[in-house]
């Protein structure tokens, strides 16, 4: 069956069918989507009835696989992650105020994954195993289409810069939640370009979300106050996709220019699983002398 692929919004986003990915998937498909993740920044695919095994092996084709910051419990020491409600050893959902509930909250601000390492991420992976029948959509913003919308002469004052990313500074932005500080002496505070390029099609866009501190060389509350602005345009209701989870969904997005949240949900009465892969990116988006990269 050929693959087909549907836009879901004049911005960003396409459902793509004809594909099961739970299967090996040959180099020609690989090259299809990784083509349409170039083009349209989130794809959405129906009844990919991964287990963690498959759902590695498939996230795998897209390059090597991010390790988790820390060992979260029952994430079984794979390089897959586990953002649930359920308590995979019990099978129960987490009572109200769990640290677990706590620490998912902050997936509710936008952020881009891995913005806190030397080398962020390229891709995410969600799969929906077991969702709820309201609430708990993943919103996704597209930070080209955002940049784009720019007038030329802002476009021109975010080149060159530089901003701090710093995963401690996310977390203290997350009301009752402290990170085990393993964690934190994982991922001291690096620098990125605010200005990527796509090296497939040469679009550019900006790169900020929660992670995003300050700029470098700038008063702290002036770059703050940048990065924020920046967030809140990418986040105009023209400029986002809202995918409202059917079981079985699967969910892969650029991190390179999107920005993405959980939203809430009733996590007292239902259920939701979920397993997320993550795929490195390539290299780091400052150069050794922490200059912007002109394509990253
Ligand atoms: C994430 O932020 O990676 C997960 C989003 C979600 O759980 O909807």
């Amino acid at each position: 069956m050929p693959i087909t692929i549907q836009k879901l919004t004049d911005t960003i986003g396409a459902e793509i069918g004809g594909v099961d990915l739970t299967r090996p998937v040959d180099d020609e498909t690989v090259n299809v989507l990784k083509s349409a993740l170039d083009d349209y920044s989130v794809l959405v695919f129906r009844d990919q009835a991964f287990d963690n095994d498959s759902q590695i092996a498939f996230s795998q084709r897209f390059g090597a696989l991010e390790n988790m910051l820390y060992k979260k419990e029952g994430d079984g020491g794979t390089p897959i992650s586990n953002i649930t409600n359920v308590d995979m050893d019990t099978n129960e959902i987490f009572p109200p105020g769990h640290h677990r509930l706590t620490g998912n909250s902050g997936n509710e601000m936008w952020h881009t994954d891995s913005s806190f390492k030397p080398v962020p991420a390229y891709c995410s992976m969600l799969s929906g195993r077991e969702v709820p029948p309201e609430g708990a959509d993943t919103q996704f913003a597209t930070c080209r289409a955002a940049y784009e919308s720019l007038p030329e002469s802002e476009q021109r004052q975010l080149d060159g810069l530089v901003a701090e990313h710093n995963y401690a500074y996310s977390r203290s932005k997350v009301k009752g939640y402290s990170p085990p500080a393993e964690a934190i002496a994982q991922v001291p505070p690096v620098q990125h370009a605010v200005v990527r390029t796509n090296p497939g099609n040469g679009r550019k866009n900006y790169y900020t979300g929660a992670h995003a501190s300050h700029i470098i060389g700038w008063p702290l509350e002036k770059g703050r106050h940048l990065l924020e602005e920046l967030v809140v345009r990418a986040t105009r209701p023209e400029f986002v996709y809202a995918h409202q989870w059917q079981p079985l969904d699967f969910v892969i997005w650029d991190n390179r220019c999107v920005l993405h949240r959980a939203t809430a949900f009733d996590s007292a009465k239902y259920r939701r699983v979920m397993r997320r892969t993550t795929v490195a990116g390539i290299g780091p988006t400052v150069s050794e002398t922490g200059e912007a990269l002109a394509v990253a």
